[in-house]
């Protein structure tokens, strides 16, 4: 009875908790066609929290100046502001050392970075690129645009009917033209969280690199890149409370050093005359231009706010959302969840017999409620089930059970106005 009293206390502790954290969200008070925004839709993109906000305005009241170039007072605070926010990215996934981080526009232009910057100089014809059914098009796309220049070959590894990898395949794809893997970590179509770790060390036997797109899993989970052993491992800011026009890049040093920069401008370089440039060392290699000082700063008060709350905390209230949001629409009549695996996060997609995700969407939001419909830019997962397209609401830890609530009552409207 005790033990039940304290659980129970607990939660309530918890809740009270997570409503608090709700309150720093100013854009969740909105009313959207006259109702309360219900906002499902941070897979897409997270809203901001005020400190994280009050941080950006802070910045660019006080501290804003060019980063890396001047000795005058505003430079020097905005260089180390800006080094500090790198330092809190490293920190967060638990690199090795600060130069392995690279700042992006965000985990796109940190995948191209790869492909220009290890892929064109160390894949060759017929070499093999193994990539998964359930890859974002940002991890599909650069690689066949690598596969067409040097006439490399994508394989790739399949997934079950719940929307899980088959890693007795992968192992059975490697073999010695096998240069590189790309990875999903949490599927941002489905959830699935994939057994990345393992995957990486399957890699590692037979000498591959491994680049994990963790653009959906560092928003809910723990994230250690020395842990995984990955090579590369890829996020975004504004999927994490914060900014956009950022991300990261984590690369194993020794990788980073070997490659050739990818984009060619001021700061990345260590001399120029028109016979020859030098480069500069890593991570100033691949940061030409003046890099999204600003945002990065904003990228690292976002994980503050973040480790503040704690990933634990997150991830088990957004666990309990899905839980809760995955048992209600499964009592639906006509609706079908896709994407079943047993270990997933904070991504619930799904269909409704006889009507278009377009139009769910649509009338969804005439009750206030965003979601996303379409393709998710995942067209393969959405080929492997034979279907257009889903309706996908994600969750992040300032929803609540009435947002749940709400979802439900709309998914209800929705059935009776077009079924
Ligand atoms: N990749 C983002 C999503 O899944 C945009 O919605």
């Amino acid at each position: 009875m005790k033990i039940i009293d304290a659980t129970l206390e607990h939660d309530v502790k918890f809740a009270n908790k997570m409503e608090k954290v709700r309150a720093d969200f100013p854009i969740l008070k909105l009313n959207v066609n006259g109702k309360p925004l219900v906002y499902l839709d941070s897979a897409a993109s997270s809203q901001m929290a005020q400190p994280v906000i009050d941080r950006l305005v802070h910045y660019q009241t006080s501290q804003h100046a060019n980063v890396h170039r001047g000795v005058h007072y505003l430079s020097e605070i905005a260089t180390s502001e800006y080094e500090s926010a790198r330092q809190k990215l490293q920190r967060f996934v638990n690199a090795g050392e600060d130069r392995e981080i690279i700042f992006t526009s965000g985990t796109t232009d940190a995948i191209n970075l790869v492909m220009h910057g290890y892929g064109r100089k160390f894949i060759k014809a017929d070499d093999e690129i193994i990539l998964t059914t359930l890859e974002h098009h940002s991890n599909i796309v650069p690689w066949q645009m690598l596969a067409e220049e040097t006439g490399a070959k994508i394989r790739v590894v399949p997934i079950n009917d719940a929307g899980e990898l088959l890693v007795d395949e992968y192992e059975k794809l490697f073999n010695h033209r096998t240069k590189f893997v790309g990875l999903i970590h949490v599927s941002n179509a489905l959830g699935t969280i994939n057994p990345v770790k393992q995957m990486i060390a399957l890699a590692h036997k037979h000498g591959v690199p491994v680049l994990v797109d963790g653009a959906q899993a560092t928003p809910h989970m723990k994230v250690d890149v020395q842990d995984l052993d990955c090579d590369f491992y890829v996020f975004s800011a504004h999927k994490m409370y914060g900014p956009t026009g950022v991300g990261m890049l984590y690369g194993k040093a020794k990788l980073l050093e070997s490659m050739q920069p990818f984009k060619g401008g001021g700061e990345m370089i260590a001399s120029v005359t028109f016979e020859k440039t030098t480069y500069n060392t890593i991570p100033h290699k691949f940061e030409a231009g003046t890099p999204p000082i600003a945002a990065a700063i904003g990228f690292g008060a976002a994980v503050d706010y973040m480790l503040g709350i704690g990933i634990e905390e997150i991830h088990t209230r957004e666990m309990e959302l899905l839980n809760y949001a995955t048992e209600l629409i499964s009592e639906l009549p006509g609706v079908n969840v896709i994407g079943t695996a047993p270990s997933k996060t904070s991504v619930l997609s799904f269909v409704i017999d006889g009507i278009h995700p377009h139009d769910i969407g649509t009338l969804l939001n005439q009750e206030g409620i965003a979601v996303r419909t379409g393709h998710h830019c995942a067209q393969p997962v959405m080929q492997r089930f034979k279907i257009p397209a889903t309706s996908r609401a994600s969750f992040a830890f300032y929803n609540n059970r009435s947002d749940v609530d709400a979802f439900i009552a709309g998914i209800h409207t929705v059935q009776k106005f077009l079924s």
